[in-house]
């Protein structure tokens, strides 16, 4: 039998934020080539044209719109709702991708950066996943994939803000996914290892020797998986053997005693870049 969810309308959209940095732009190439529209949100006009030209040349089938959205901004997020309602679009998949990746001790950033890492990270995601339930079309299947990371396992002394806002959606998006079993939304999170997408990352892993070249995988390839898994309702997924066995791991010990050892870990990495 053929069901609804098979064809696809020429109204229903994916939204993808953070669609111009590294993964962004791997679940941009992956989601088109599956012929899917596609609405592409950053936070800069100008990268935004940038990629909406490539994407668009290459998959001219294709519709795709762009709209600039600083997830950290109420009014920003607001304002995306309203485009969506006045392009009369569908959205039936929402890519959760965007992130603020901050390093160091607490006491080296303002309170502005810490503000707006928790804004992005945990308040703007979970308020747009909010606000796309809330006007999906009931009748059809609605996906959200979202984009945590393997820090979420372990608590990260010298990096805590930004694992704890991890681990936040963890927490958060397997919770809603009971909320709402009944309801045709999948839910998947995924949790990828090291990526190499910006300089600080490539420096990072490049510090964590052995362990952050096993952990690294292209970001083609976890956006492929991380779409696979969707497709399967998978409710975590962990690219890469090394990062599952490192999940596996993290899982009989106290969260003091994960603090303690990738404290160490990351202490050591940092020294060797000068933090
Ligand atoms: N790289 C890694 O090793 C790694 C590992 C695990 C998980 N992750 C996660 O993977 C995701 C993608 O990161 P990436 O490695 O591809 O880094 P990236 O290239 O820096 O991409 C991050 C994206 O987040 C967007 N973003 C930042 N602040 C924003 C804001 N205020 N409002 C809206 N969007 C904002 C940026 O959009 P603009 O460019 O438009 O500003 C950018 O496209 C993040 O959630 C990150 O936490 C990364």
């Amino acid at each position: 039998m053929i069901k609804t969810e098979d064809f696809k309308f020429d109204t229903d959209f994916t939204l993808i934020t953070g669609a111009c940095g590294g993964l962004g732009k791997a679940f941009v190439t992956k989601c088109a080539e599956n012929s899917e529209n596609l609405l592409l949100t950053g936070t800069s006009e100008k990268k935004l044209s940038a990629l909406y030209n490539e994407i668009s040349e290459r998959f001219n089938n294709l519709k795709i719109l762009t709209y600039v959205c600083d997830l950290a901004n109420r009014e920003n997020r607001k304002g995306l709702l309203e485009f969506i309602s006045k392009e009369k679009i569908t959205i039936t998949r929402l890519i959760n991708n965007a992130g603020v990746i901050i390093e160091g001790d607490i006491d080296r950033f303002s309170d502005e950066e810490i503000e707006n890492a928790i804004q992005v990270n945990c308040i703007g995601t979970v308020d747009l996943t909010k606000k796309l339930l809330k006007v999906r079309d009931r009748t059809r299947k609605f996906e959200i994939l979202t984009v945590s990371s393997i820090a979420s396992s372990y608590p990260i002394p010298h990096m805590a803000v930004y694992a704890a806002t991890k681990s936040f959606l963890v927490s958060m998006m397997t919770a809603l996914s009971v909320e709402y079993k009944n309801e045709r939304v999948v839910f998947t999170t995924v949790c990828p290892g090291g990526m190499a997408t910006t300089q600080a990352m490539k420096d990072s892993i490049k510090s964590m020797g052995i362990g952050g070249k096993l952990s690294t995988i292209p970001v083609s390839k976890v956006a492929e998986g991380s779409l696979k898994a969707l497709k399967r309702k998978k409710k975590i997924y962990v690219p890469g053997l090394f990062n599952k066995f490192l999940v596996f791991i993290s899982k009989p010990f106290t969260k003091s005693f994960l603090a303690r050892q990738s404290g160490r870990i990351y202490r050591k990495s940092q020294k060797k870049r000068n933090f």
